[in-house]
């Protein structure tokens, strides 16, 4: 491996062609951390639209582990994979109780931090303090195996290891940062999924899969399982007179802390005989097939949901799996009438 010369060149399409990003006009390693956060399993356009929002609201970890994990999931609303905003607010509670407010300022300190892995330890390091230090996720294990021409199967502990060592030995010590977030935007502009621009990039002839098509074949990943389908009728209950719809908070490990509609398990093919909607939902083990109905309910009768009015609808966070049903429940709240999607036995009618 010609390291000196995939660095240099790296380095210079870096230079060149390097993204515009908000995280990258600062060394501050709490910013840098929520960013990374952020852009984990979740595209750079995405992160966009949160990231200075939530910057604004907790500029720094002290207001972050001050505010409670209701707000802070509020402002986390649609970004998804909501462990990774609980564990940076308890990240975040973690370094004002033991670490006087202040970031661990090494690679293994960081690494000390509940919630904070060797990805997210390796880029903070490199960006903010300039540690030699690679910062190994699944966009570089992509890069990487290419470079290497790996062929073996990347999601093993022997895996695992190669592309980090690959990572710690390509890292370029005077310019860890750059090299880092340089291996991200190859991965995201030249390096793709699939389809790699080989005819495009700066490491073409350093790459050992540049010369014939093994690139769109690596990496090799484990075999997926594949995901387990779920049908849920979501119920709308409405108290007419108090205009008022009931809500439930999660307390399950997926989308714990967040609202939804109350749900009930369906059996395959078996949906409701009236429905009012339908919705899909897809989450990284699971699909949610759902079914949304409409009830009329007096609060006296639900005392174990909180019933809430069209304000307090908009200020609990819901995951984007509610998106329908929220749309939905807030025509109910205006008063609109909601025609009928589906039936089973008798004949449309109007709710
Ligand atoms: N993906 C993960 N970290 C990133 C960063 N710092 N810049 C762009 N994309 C990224």
């Amino acid at each position: 491996m010609n390291t000196d010369e995939i660095r240099r060149k790296l380095l210079s399409w870096y230079d060149e062609q390097h993204r515009d990003l908000p995280w990258r006009k600062t060394k501050d390693p709490y910013k840098i951390w929520v960013s990374e956060i952020m852009l984990q399993q979740t595209r750079v356009d995405t992160v966009l639209r949160y990231y200075d929002r939530f910057i604004s609201a907790f500029p720094d970890v002290v207001s972050l582990a001050e505010a409670d994990e209701q707000t802070v999931l509020k402002l986390w609303e649609g970004l998804g994979y909501y462990r990774r905003a609980k564990a940076l607010h308890e990240g975040a509670k973690e370094i004002v109780r033991n670490h006087h407010s202040i970031l661990p300022e090494s690679f293994e300190d960081l690494l000390g931090i509940k919630g904070i892995g060797r990805y997210t330890a390796g880029a903070i390091a490199s960006i903010a303090y300039g540690e030699k230090v690679p910062a190994v996720d699944g966009n570089a294990v992509r890069v990487f195996s290419r470079l290497i021409r790996y062929t073996s199967c990347v999601d093993t502990s022997d895996g695992a290891r190669v592309m980090w060592k690959t990572g710690t030995c390509l890292v370029d010590p005077k310019r860890p940062g750059d090299f880092n977030q340089g291996v991200m935007d190859l991965s995201n502009a030249v390096c793709k999924k699939g389809r790699p621009a080989c005819d495009m990039c700066p490491l073409e002839g350093l790459c050992e899969s540049s010369f014939d098509s093994l690139a769109e074949k690596l990496p090799v990943h484990k075999e997926k399982k594949a995901p387990v389908t779920e049908c849920w009728e979501v119920t709308l209950m409405i108290d007419r007179e108090k205009n008022r719809i009931a809500v439930i908070q999660r307390t399950e490990a997926l989308l714990g802390g967040l609202w939804i509609f109350p749900l009930t398990l369906l059996p395959p093919n078996e949906p409701p005989d009236h429905y009012i909607g339908r919705a899909r939902h897809v989450f990284t083990h699971r699909v949610w097939e759902m079914w949304i109905t409409a009830q009329e309910v007096k609060e006296q009768d639900r005392t174990d949901v909180l019933w809430a009015d069209a304000v307090t609808l908009n200020n609990l966070p819901f995951p984007s799996a509610m998106r329908i049903p929220l749309i939905l429940a807030r025509k109910m709240l205006e008063g609109e009438g909601i025609q009928e999607a589906g039936k089973r036995k008798k004949p449309s009618k109007r709710l």
